[in-house]
This record gives C-alpha cells, structure tokens and sequence, in this order.
C-alpha cells in the first residue's frame, strides 16, 4: 500500500485522492494545510488520517511514503525539494516547476535521495493519449497540428474586479499557458518530440500574465500551432493532418472521441477509445506501477521517459513563456 500525504486542500486534491484510493493501491495518511481546520474538513470523509499544519511535522510523518503537491505552481520547488530530503517520492501537479533550473534541481535531488519524482501530467497517462499515440506511427507523413484548449475561469472575475489570483499572477506562476497551455505542449512534444522552435503569441492581462494566446511549434517538417486562454472559451476540435487525412479530437487534455477522415477513400473511421469517470485514476496507477515495482527495469524506463518528458515539456514552456515576454517572480530567484 502507498501511504499518501496531501499538500493543497482545493477540489483537484479531493479529485486525485479519489482516484488513488479507487485503485486500491494507496491509502490517505495525512493533509497538510495552512490551517488546521482545513485540514481536518479535507480529510474527514476518508477516516483515520493525520494532519499537520506546518511543512516539517508533515514531512516528518514516518510512514507517509509519498506526497501529492497540488499548491499554486510556484510554491512546488520548495515543497517537492523539502520532500525529497526528507525521503519522500512526490507527485507534483502540472505545471511541476516554474523554470528549467528548479526542473533540473529536482530531478537530480530526487536520484539523489532514490525517491521518485512524478509530474501529474494527467492527460500523458490516459489509455486513450496511448492510443493516439501508437496510431501516429501508423499514418503516413504528418503535414501538421492544430491543438485547442481554452476556457474561462471564473476567478478571471477577480482580474476584472481588480484583484490578482493565484492562477492569474507572475508571483505564483499563473496564466493561460501554465495552466492550460500545458496540456498541449505535453502532446504536442509527447507526441513529436522537441521542437526545433517554440514562438508564442499571447496577450497579457492587467496582472501580466497571459489571458490568452496562439503559439507555433516549428518541427522538422511541420508545424504545430496551439490556442490556449483563460479568459475565453473554445469549442473546436484538436486535429492532426497527415498527407492522407485528418485525425479528428474532441481535445488533446482528455480525449473522448477521435475520428480519421480519409482523404483518399473518402472514409470516417471511427477510433473506439475508453475513458475513465475520474480523469485521474490511470496516472495513480502509473505512479503505482513504478512506486510498488522500485527494481523493476521496464517500470525503470517508463519512469525515466515521464522525467524526459516533464524536462523537455518545461524547457518549451519556458521558452514560449519568454517569446511572449512574461517574467515570473521564479526566472527571478
Ligand atoms: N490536473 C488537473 O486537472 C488540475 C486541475 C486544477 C488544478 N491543477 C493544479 O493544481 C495546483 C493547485 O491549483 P489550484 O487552482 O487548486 O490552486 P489554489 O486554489 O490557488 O491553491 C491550492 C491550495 O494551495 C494552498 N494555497 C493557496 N494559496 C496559498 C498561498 N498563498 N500560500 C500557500 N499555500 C496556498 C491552499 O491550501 P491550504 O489553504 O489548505 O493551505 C489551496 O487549497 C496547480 O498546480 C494547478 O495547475 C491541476
């Protein structure tokens, strides 16, 4: 059994507990929060659980094995590397770390200390991303992708009313392609590999973060172009063009449908792909895949393909985020 801890008491945390839990494989040990009453109305309905209100007693709990980060994005690096010392293999909510340097700094801390480091890039691990992503090869040249995520958040609300929230500010690492564009450019580079350049076209909103934007991913042979926002919301489709046909998406963040419109034969061929109840649960089962399986060597190589991935992911976040003139607070420290 994995003994989870929790940092984070917003309804993601509830989200991924629940998926942890209906594996079977982890149970929940403790929550930290601010404060302790959060804490405990966190985790009242999952029983006999620990709280702590302060980041060393949390971490001191013995037999918590393993901790799920899901604070506002800059506080990650702290927290993931106060983990890490203290033993602990961590899962961090997406975007994991702010710049390449805390990447790297976590990464080689957590070899150090032989404990593992997971980004909960939730959408790489559905079976339905697998799929696609097995059918790529498959297809003939790829001409291009267009990937589309983008929907208003209610807190942008309290950009307009003059406020900064978490998700909206520079402090915390906030904004449209942090928060959203992160699904696409996962795709984009899990599915194609590093771009050979990352431009981003974004327009800032009063706190100086990006609302919304276009980026281009420029590839040996093709391009990829990404729409993300937080201030508006899309209804396209995600497609992948091939010299032979469109592979159609309902999204790359969660796919539910796909469909390949052959040019050639004029044909719709319907791709049957299974989707969970909670988008979280096929990530908690690949982290415990590689948590209960420390030695084993195909685990090994998949563990180290998802810390490429997260490494090569920041590395074009950061430079899309820096084609578009957005500084965090992090580019600073
Ligand atoms: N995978 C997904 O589908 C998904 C969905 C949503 C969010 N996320 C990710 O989850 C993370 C949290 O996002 P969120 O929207 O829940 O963030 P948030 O509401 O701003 O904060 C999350 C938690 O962090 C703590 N916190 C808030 N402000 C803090 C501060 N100033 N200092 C210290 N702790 C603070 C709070 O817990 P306490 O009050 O208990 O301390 C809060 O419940 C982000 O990395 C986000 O990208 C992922």
């Amino acid at each position: 059994m994995i003994h989870l801890g929790i940092i984070g008491t917003n309804w993601i945390s509830h989200q991924f507990v629940n998926a942890a839990l209906e594996t079977k494989r982890y149970d929940l040990t403790a929550v930290y929060s601010r404060k302790l009453e959060t804490a405990q109305k966190f985790g009242e309905e999952y029983g006999d659980v620990e709280y702590a209100t302060d980041l060393k007693t949390f971490f001191g709990i013995a037999h918590m094995d393993t901790v799920y980060i899901a604070s506002p994005n800059s506080l990650h690096f702290e927290q993931a590397k106060q983990g890490i010392l203290a033993g602990k293999n961590i899962i961090v909510e997406k975007p994991a770390f702010s710049t390449p340097a805390e990447m790297e700094e976590i990464i080689e801390l957590a070899n150090q200390q032989k404990v593992f480091f997971f980004e909960a890039a939730r959408n790489i691990h559905e079976k339905s991303f697998k799929k696609i992503g097995d059918l790529l090869p498959l297809k003939n040249k790829i001409m291009g992708a267009n990937f589309t995520y983008m929907k208003y958040s209610s807190r942008y609300d309290q950009v307009l009313d003059g406020q900064e929230p978490n998700i909206f500010s520079p402090h915390f690492s906030g904004g449209a392609m942090a928060d959203l564009g992160v699904y696409l450019v996962y795709a984009a580079v899990g599915w194609f590999g590093m771009p050979n350049e990352s431009h981003y076209f974004a327009r800032k909103i009063p706190t100086d973060v990006d609302g919304i934007g276009t980026a281009i991913l420029r590839y040996d042979l093709f391009d990829v172009t990404l729409q993300t926002g937080k201030n508006a919301d899309s209804f396209l489709d995600s497609e992948i063009y091939f010299d032979g046909g469109t592979l159609i998406l309902d999204s790359v963040n969660a796919i539910s449908k796909a469909e390949f419109h052959d040019r050639n034969h004029q044909e719709r061929d319907i791709i049957e792909l299974t989707t969970e109840e909670n988008p979280m649960i096929e990530e908690a089962h690949d982290f415990a895949d590689v948590l209960e399986n420390p030695n084993d060597s195909i685990m090994g190589a998949r563990y180290e393909e998802w810390v490429e991935l997260a490494r090569n992911v920041n590395k074009v976040l950061t430079t899309l985020r820096k084609s578009a003139g957005i500084v965090f607070d992090a580019d600073k420290e």
